[in-house]
């Protein structure tokens, strides 16, 4: 599974893209909000620092001038996705990008026919949102789930990119139901590393081989 950053923040992206782990970044416009920059300036340092696919949240409503905006965000750098919302306009700029190669990224999913659609438009990434599901009480993993079954039913080469995720658990859980990518907030990716039982065996590890007296250089 593809992992990306769901953030718009340069400084820790570029200091997460130094664990090779990061295929990606996913940004909206909250998050570019809440970096307090310039939003060129972030993208341009961003797909500098991630050779990934970036995607980049047009912010009109018609389709005409989401193309315009696409258009303009595809030019910062070869690695930019041109995110839209799930909305008729959203899905028919989808379809013009797509056939002129630009890769997008349909966005605000919360059900299985709304990812049908951005399917039939040639979304190259489909982003169901089932955090907030969960916060509205529904099943947001269900929806991944759903969603897994149609595409592979019709041989659908739209990406299932888990978002919205908001603990390790959402993410074990995106990866056993078959989602292709998960984007990811910071500190969750980073809480990914951690096992109670890895930071206990490796403290004894490390007091056994002092006991030895050794040292390996
Ligand atoms: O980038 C879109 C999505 O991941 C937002 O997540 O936590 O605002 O529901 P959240």
């Amino acid at each position: 599974m593809k992992i990306f950053i769901d953030s718009a923040d340069v400084t820790e992206l570029k200091a997460l893209a130094a664990t090779g782990l990061v295929d990606g970044v996913t940004t909206n416009p909250s998050l570019v909000a809440k970096s307090g920059r310039n939003f060129f300036e972030s993208l341009k340092e961003i797909c500098a620092a991630i050779p990934g696919p970036i995607s980049a949240e047009v912010v009109a409503q018609d389709a005409e001038t989401m193309l315009a905006e696409g258009r303009k965000l595809r030019k910062v750098a070869d690695n930019i996705v041109v995110k839209l919302p799930l909305t008729p306009d959203g899905l028919k700029a989808c379809k013009v990008l797509e056939d002129e190669g630009t890769p997008t990224n349909v966005t605000l999913c919360f059900s299985a026919v709304q990812a049908l659609l951005a399917a039939k438009a040639g979304a190259t990434f489909i982003s169901p949102f089932l955090g907030r599901l969960d916060d509205g009480g529904q099943d947001g993993m269900e929806l991944i789930r759903e969603i897994r079954t149609i595409y592979d039913i019709y041989d659908y080469r739209t990406q299932v990119l888990a978002a919205s995720i908001r603990s390790a658990n959402h993410v074990r859980d995106a990866a056993l139901a078959g989602a292709d990518c998960a984007t990811i907030p910071v500190a969750v990716f980073k809480s990914l590393y951690k096992h109670h039982l890895t930071d206990a065996g490796l403290e004894a590890f490390l007091k056994d081989w002092k006991a030895t007296g050794q040292s390996i250089l």
